[in-house]
């Protein structure tokens, strides 16, 4: 099903789901995880586990003409479309994203379903609160008006920001960025009334 990363930024999430569309590990091209640096590292495990990774990326994601559902990145930030395409190009994904400069209200949305992922500023390095509280109301809207039938996914660090959204969450996933503890939210944006607006 399509996916959506309105705000890309650089564009890790839509990258990420390209790679993983074509059966392309994200990471198979970095040599070095914290985990190896670990007491309990297993480096065979690990080197057959990357071999099996490499492999799969040669059977489907080398197929030339192989073509997932739609992915599509934009932000308001022509500067930072232009370092998304920079970056997907890298990674070999480019021609698997629809990329474009625009409000994330104006964002095309394909008929659901589908996925949109949104990761705002949470006003703690980029951003003021004041805007942001707009900001996180306005996502809200777009997820009920024009993402209907879509599940969708919001990455925040700022829990007050969040409950702008005013929308009913049906799973909260705990994260660390560095040191400031996030949310992966999920919404089941269903179509008509099961929206209820609910402010938690
Ligand atoms: C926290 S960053 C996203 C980082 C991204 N996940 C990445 O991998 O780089 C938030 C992004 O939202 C964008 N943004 C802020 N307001 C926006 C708006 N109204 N419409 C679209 N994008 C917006 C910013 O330009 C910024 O790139």
């Amino acid at each position: 099903m399509p996916l959506i990363c309105p705000m890309c930024g650089s564009g890790t999430l839509a990258i990420e789901a390209a790679l993983m569309a074509s059966r392309r590990a994200p990471g198979l091209l970095r040599s070095n995880y914290g985990f190896m640096h670990l007491k309990y590292y297993d480096q065979q495990k690990w080197r057959q586990l990357r071999a099996e990774a490499l492999r799969m990326s040669k059977t489907r994601g080398g197929k030339a003409g192989f073509k997932p559902a739609r992915i599509i990145a934009t932000d308001i930030d022509a500067g930072a479309v232009e370092a998304s395409r920079k970056n997907a190009m890298t990674a070999g994904v480019a021609h698997l994203i629809d990329f474009d400069v625009c409000d994330f209200a104006r964002t095309v949305v394909p008929p659901e379903p589908g996925i949109i992922i949104m990761n705002p500023e949470y006003g703690l390095r980029l951003g003021e609160i004041e805007k942001l509280n707009d900001t996180y109301k306005r996502i809200g809207d777009f997820f009920k008006q024009k993402c209907a039938g879509y599940t969708g996914y919001i990455f925040t660090g700022n829990s007050s920001l969040s409950k702008k959204v005013g929308l009913r969450t049906s799973r909260r996933i705990e994260f660390y960025n560095a040191n400031i503890e996030c949310r992966l939210l999920k919404y089941e944006l269903y179509p008509g009334t099961r929206n209820k607006t609910i402010y938690r």
